[in-house]
């Protein structure tokens, strides 16, 4: 299964979602690759510091807009491959959702991080010009429960045309500490309810996905 992480808005989750999706493929002894298309290279470095702390960390690979041609050999030894891409709109976006079985794009609660879904539509179309079947969902990240922008993130996002897991993440401080700990929140913070959403999240995606890994 090849996941991508899309969106142009910067800050919007993509990096937290990306990690914590290869952390959970780990988690249930998959092989994972993680491609960092992100020249910030925030997914390269998680991985630096999580092996510097001794902790299981995925391959982790440099991906750039020739993805689309390189990664179905490279991802032959691996299960399950996650990639994390810059926040721009371009052929580096393009590529990964041509490659992934799935495409999950991180999406805040507010109306300027549902407004930056219009050009994500864009490139998804741009997408489907060359792969017409291509499967992607909103996931909602930062949520806050029991409030009004809560409630109404996902009517946006829906409204807007894109299909939304129906798991949400939450805005917590323990994906903010598994990422700076350069680990996955579900082996970081187990109990945390953060935890059960990653895990309901990689669910939904490898059912998205066409239910295998
Ligand atoms: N669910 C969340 N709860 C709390 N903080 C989050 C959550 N998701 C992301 N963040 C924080 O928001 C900031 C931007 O997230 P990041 O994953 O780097 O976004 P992007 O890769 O889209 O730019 C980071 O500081 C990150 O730790
Ligand atoms: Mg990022």
């Amino acid at each position: 299964m090849i996941v991508a992480v899309a969106g142009q808005k910067g800050g919007a989750g993509k990096t937290t979602v990306a990690v914590n999706v290869a952390a959970e493929g780990l988690a249930r002894g998959l092989r994972v690759l993680l491609v960092d298309a992100d020249p910030q290279g925030s997914a390269r470095t998680w991985a630096a510091v999580g092996e510097e702390g001794g902790y299981p960390v995925p391959t982790v690979v440099v991906g750039d807009a020739s993805m689309h041609t390189t990664l179905p050999t490279r991802a032959k030894s691996f299960d399950l491959v996650v990639v994390d891409t810059p926040p721009r709109a371009g052929d580096v976006q393009r590529a990964a959702i041509i490659v992934a079985n799935v495409t999950v794009i991180p999406c805040g609660p507010s109306g300027v991080d549902a407004w930056a879904l219009a050009t994500t539509s864009d490139v998804l179309a741009q997408a489907r010009a060359v792969k017409p079947k291509l499967r992607a969902a909103v996931v909602i990240t930062k949520q806050r429960p029991r409030t009004l922008v809560g409630r109404t993130a996902r009517e946006v996002c829906e409204g807007a045309g894109f299909q939304v897991l129906r798991t949400e993440l939450t805005d917590r401080v323990a994906y903010i500490e598994a990422m700076n700990a350069g680990r996955g929140i579900g082996v970081y913070a187990p109990r945390d309810p953060g935890a059960e959403e990653v895990r309901a999240m990689f669910d939904e995606l490898i059912t998205l996905a066409g239910g295998k890994v």
